[in-house]
């Protein structure tokens, strides 16, 4: 069990290259399911949560090869079991579902469970699998899906979800007739999914709006896919600079797919400069307060939630940050008052009041973003901060601590 070790005050200053996104990596990996043949991957990052996929794709009989890029072929697939040891450390496993009902007219697919950020259900993906005609039961905590073959639908989402979406979506490709996906979700990390799936041959139009249509093919074949950069690496960085009142150039992000951080951070004083190929961002003196609600994209993303936290409980005046999307993804609170932030909970909104400093103090991360959000607490932190657990954030940041550490971080991970 590593730890990480910071010791704050240094203002974070250079520039950083932003890996692909891991929510987008993980969709995009998973579509190999659905066409035999070397799939090759580019910008893939080179994160836990890969390993997991990687690791379900070769439970299935897939064939993987790892070097600049990632190539996978699942030409010869022997099994359709997703289980209960891998899916539980990585809840996006339920990505699988889809795809092996649409290739293989079965799934035998581990239910995720819940997590530190709420219950989590996949009722709408189930819900969206049964219109399609597939045939579902739960036994001994395994969804079990057969299908000889699914049939085009139209889809409501009561709630936006983004797996949700990307299951149907990729399922929907083979299926007969068309599907339309309505509620959908429009995240970046949709829209490049649903670009590879028609560079297989698939024939989707919508990806990125609320309405998706997907006209199911007899086939895919495979191909050659580029990640999208990740936004929430991204918007992280971005908070941290701000926080330490640095000036650090962003290298390989997509400035299009932060307009809500981007105006967000403007409005707490936050320099913005769009650079080539990225974003450059000087950190005021003083952070303003604002108020901040999470909502799906475009909306301001709940997965930069806990770093906003972290950045307004030093800013000037009291914020409220409100939650929509998840109902308990507030765990990091508590650890942040630990390091003498001033936040009280009332229901979905954390009301923070800044606090001229933060103390260093010995904290343990409970899941990914709560882990990112400690970790730049630790930045600007008075003394030193020791962040346990740290295996949460190695799900979702490459070498974060060395990103961090070149732009003049005081931070090292240490063995324990
Ligand atoms: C994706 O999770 C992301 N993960 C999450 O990122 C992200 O926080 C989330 O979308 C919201 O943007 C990946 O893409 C791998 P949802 P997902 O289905 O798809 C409810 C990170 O830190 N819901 O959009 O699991 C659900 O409980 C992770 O990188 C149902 O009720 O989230 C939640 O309240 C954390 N029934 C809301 O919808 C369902 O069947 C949105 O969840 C599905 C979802």
């Amino acid at each position: 069990m590593d730890k990480i070790v910071i010791r704050g005050g240094a203002r974070l200053a250079g520039e950083v290259t932003i890996s692909g996104a891991k929510n987008a990596a993980l969709p995009v990996i998973v579509s190999s399911l659905l066409a035999g043949g070397w799939n090759t991957y580019r910008n893939i990052p080179n994160l836990v949560d890969i390993k997991t996929t990687k690791r379900l794709l070769l439970g299935f009989g897939a064939k993987v090869e790892e070097g600049e890029t990632l190539r996978i072929d699942t030409g010869s697939l022997t099994s359709c079991e997703a289980p209960y040891d891998l899916v539980r450390t990585m809840r996006a496993s339920i990505l699988v579902l889809g795809p092996l009902v649409a290739r293989m007219g079965k799934a035998r697919v581990s239910l995720p469970g819940g997590c530190a950020i709420g219950a989590r259900p996949v009722n709408l993906h189930l819900k969206a699998l049964t219109a399609m005609g597939a045939h579902i039961e739960l036994n001994n905590g395994y969804v079990e899906a057969t299908a000889p073959r699914l049939s085009g639908a139209t889809i409501y989402f009561d709630i936006v979800t983004v797996t949700g979406t990307e299951n149907i979506m990729m399922a929907a490709t083979l299926a007969r007739g068309r599907t339309v996906l309505e509620n959908a979700a429009r995240e970046p990390e949709v829209t490049n999914l649903a670009q590879v799936l028609n560079d297989m041959g698939a024939r989707i139009s919508g990806a990125g709006t609320d309405v998706i249509t997907i006209d199911g093919v007899e086939e895919l074949h495979p191909v050659e896919a580029v990640v999208i950069p990740d936004r929430v690496e991204a918007g992280t960085f971005m908070i941290a600079a701000a926080m330490t009142g640095g000036d650090v150039v962003l290298r390989q992000c997509e400035p299009r797919h932060l307009d809500a951080v981007i105006h967000t951070l403007q409005e707490a004083g936050v320099g913005i400069i769009p650079v080539e190929g990225g974003l450059r961002v000087v950190g005021p003196p003083d952070i303003t307060s604002i108020n901040v609600k999470t909502i799906p994209y475009p909306g301001f993303p709940t997965d930069l939630q806990a770093q906003m936290i972290a950045c307004m409980s030093v800013a000037r005046g009291i914020s409220v940050v409100t939650e929509t999307v998840f109902e308990n993804r507030f765990m990091h609170v508590y650890e942040l008052m630990r390091m003498g932030a001033d936040i009280v909970i009332e229901g979905p909104s954390a009301i923070i009041k800044g606090v001229p400093k933060l103390r260093g103090a010995p904290v343990m991360a409970t899941d990914l973003r709560a882990s990112a959000s400690l970790v730049i607490a630790g930045l600007i932190a008075e003394g030193t901060t020791e962040l346990s657990r740290v295996y949460h954030i190695d799900r979702g940041y490459e070498r974060i601590e060395e990103k961090l550490s070149r732009l003049g971080a005081d931070i090292r991970r240490v063995k324990v």
